[in-house]
């Protein structure tokens, strides 16, 4: 065990922060969370943080602000504390998704979070999957974007599937699908979708895709509201396909999310533990470990 490197984390991320301490053969300690009658945060860390190369987990999923305004300040009171180095492993990153002006006057919130990252001194960003790897670019402190497809493409392929057809709501997703489908040796194709940024409504093409008869696997980035995936899997049902499985890193499944995609044709949901809940069937721990190892 490297007496120089900590890792805390709080409740919500305890099942990952621990897989990724063991996987790095490190200390872990928890980061003491409490909330104030008035719904400020309290925190406090569970050990001697002088000399430490310090990690804090902190995924930041809904509710994203207060994760994130936590995760700043414990990233902050670390390098008052003496840690020689802090490593924020965020692997859903907040606001990701905005990350240009779309329409003008927008404020892109993407940009923010890198600026008060760097304003509390984080010296290295490791995330998962991050909605536009490019967007990174912009943040002054030094950044780590893990990929989850290859962890996910183990897990569909010890599912048996028949012959799976591997699709991506979008472009922006089509690289995750020719991932996935480059390890399950099989094809892979995106859909044209457009959203309205005004008011948030999807249209999608129709594919041209010999799925007929065969599994079919719907893989994005992010499942939100899940109508993006029904969407998708109302054409990929129509084209024929036999069981319709979406695969995603992160699943938000806001409010009727998991229902709309049932109805759409849906049979399973796959996502990783980034957000940890019922459809978390993999672990984002073994590709966080090693990227960690190369930064310690
Ligand atoms: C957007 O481009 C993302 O990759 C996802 O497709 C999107 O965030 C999914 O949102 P929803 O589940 O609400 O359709």
């Amino acid at each position: 065990m490297d007496p120089t490197v900590t890792i805390a984390f709080s409740q919500e991320c305890a099942g990952l922060g621990e897989k990724i301490a063991i996987g790095l053969q490190a200390r872990s300690i928890t980061l003491e969370s409490r909330i104030f009658p008035d719904g400020e945060s309290y925190l406090r860390f569970g050990a001697d943080l002088s000399g430490q190369d310090l990690i804090i987990v902190k995924s930041c999923f809904p509710q994203q602000d207060k994760r994130l305004i936590e995760l700043l300040f414990a990233l902050d009171a670390a390098k008052e504390l003496g840690a020689r180095r802090t490593i924020a492993v965020v692997p859903y990153l907040a606001y990701a998704r905005q990350d240009r002006r779309f329409r003008p006057g927008e404020v892109v919130s993407n940009s923010t979070v890198g600026r008060l990252l760097e304003a509390v001194r984080t010296d290295l960003l490791v995330t998962v999957d991050v909605h536009q790897r490019e967007s990174l670019k912009n943040y002054r402190i030094g950044t780590v974007d893990v990929s989850a497809m290859p962890l996910l493409a183990e897990y569909l392929n010890s599912m048996g599937l028949d012959r799976p057809y591997i699709l991506a709501p979008d472009k922006g997703a089509s690289a995750h699908a020719q991932c996935v489908a480059s390890i399950l040796g099989t094809e892979y194709t995106h859909f044209e979708k457009r959203r309205d940024r005004v008011t948030g409504q999807i249209v999608m093409r129709e594919v041209d895709a010999d799925i007929e008869g065969r599994d079919a696997v719907i893989l994005d980035d992010i499942i939100s509201t899940g109508a993006t995936i029904a969407e998708a899997a109302r054409i990929v049902k129509k084209l024929g396909a036999r069981k319709i499985i979406a695969a995603c890193t992160h699943a938000l499944l806001i409010g009727d999310a998991m229902e709309s995609m049932v109805k759409g044709g849906i049979t399973e949901v796959i996502s990783t533990d980034t957000v940890a809940g019922s459809t978390s069937k993999v672990s984002v721990a073994p590709a966080i470990s090693d990227s960690l190892r190369q930064h310690l």
